[in-house]
């Protein structure tokens, strides 16, 4: 049953919230469009709540949008960096759009702070892609990237809808998943009797392979189940995964 990411995934509490603020962190790394890895984005409210509060605890924000310019059937929503200004330092990559194995984003700062993230970048990398760097700047000064994205988009939009219609067609009773509606994976959620572990390694052994997420959650998780990596797998080869998960889960 497909339904809307809000309901699914519970919002972070009140209580995880403040013991979070009470260790005066001087940075909080959000993810507000199409969350890694629950798909999930922040309502407006949400936005400008975390904004206010991070302003009230003196708390700086890295935004880390991966997915924002991957809109499917979404509602477009801006970006924290243009509701918070100079609180927010943005940062994008062009992993996910253009070429996996480039490894190079872009950071939108104040130029104040410009010298110390050159410094910081060149210390922790001690050295720059600088030819791979070169040629990207050249590709979107030719205006070839925005071109892509257009095309990217369809590709993205027809596997989005080819994953829905798959998980509606074939989940059994008791699975429920998110319409994230842009971005390049869903949340699955599955029924709370279902070992992940097992599953994870019957599955494995059919050559489908699913990424533990645990790590991903501040002590208990209170999700069970794992993303579905929507863009990255053809529509037929996802319907064969999918089949096999379905089947293995009204085994079990
Ligand atoms: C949340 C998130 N941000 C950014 C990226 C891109 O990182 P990089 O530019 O280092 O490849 C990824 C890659 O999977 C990601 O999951």
């Amino acid at each position: 049953m497909a339904v809307g990411a809000g309901i699914l995934l519970s919002r972070i509490s009140g209580l995880v919230r403040e013991r979070a603020l009470a260790a005066r962190p001087s940075l909080a790394y959000l993810i507000p469009s199409f969350h890694n890895p629950t798909g999930y984005s922040y309502t407006s409210a949400e936005l400008h709540g975390v904004l206010e509060l991070c302003r009230k605890h003196g708390v700086a924000i890295l935004e880390d949008d991966w997915g924002s310019d991957m809109l499917s059937d979404g509602e477009y929503r801006p970006m924290l960096r243009m509701l918070g200004g100079k609180q927010v330092l943005y940062v994008n990559s062009f992993t996910k759009k253009l070429l996996p194995s480039l490894r190079i984003g872009f950071v939108a700062a104040s130029p104040e702070l410009v010298p110390t993230l050159v410094a910081m970048k060149r210390l922790s990398v001690l050295g720059n892609a600088w030819l791979t760097e070169a040629v990207v700047a050249e590709f979107l000064d030719r205006g070839y990237y925005d071109t892509h994205l257009q095309s990217l988009q369809r590709a993205l939009d027809l596997r989005y809808a080819a994953c829905l219609a798959a998980l509606d067609e074939l989940m059994p009773d008791g699975v429920r998943w998110t319409r994230p509606g842009g971005g390049p994976t869903l949340w699955l959620e599955l029924p709370r009797e279902v070992d992940l572990v097992a599953l994870e390694a019957h599955l494995a052994r059919r050559s489908v392979l699913i990424s533990n997420a645990s790590a991903s959650f501040v002590g208990p998780a209170h999700l069970h189940g794992f993303r579905i990596a929507y863009a990255y797998l053809s529509e037929t080869e996802m319907r064969g995964a999918l089949t096999i998960l379905a089947d293995a889960l009204k085994r079990s």
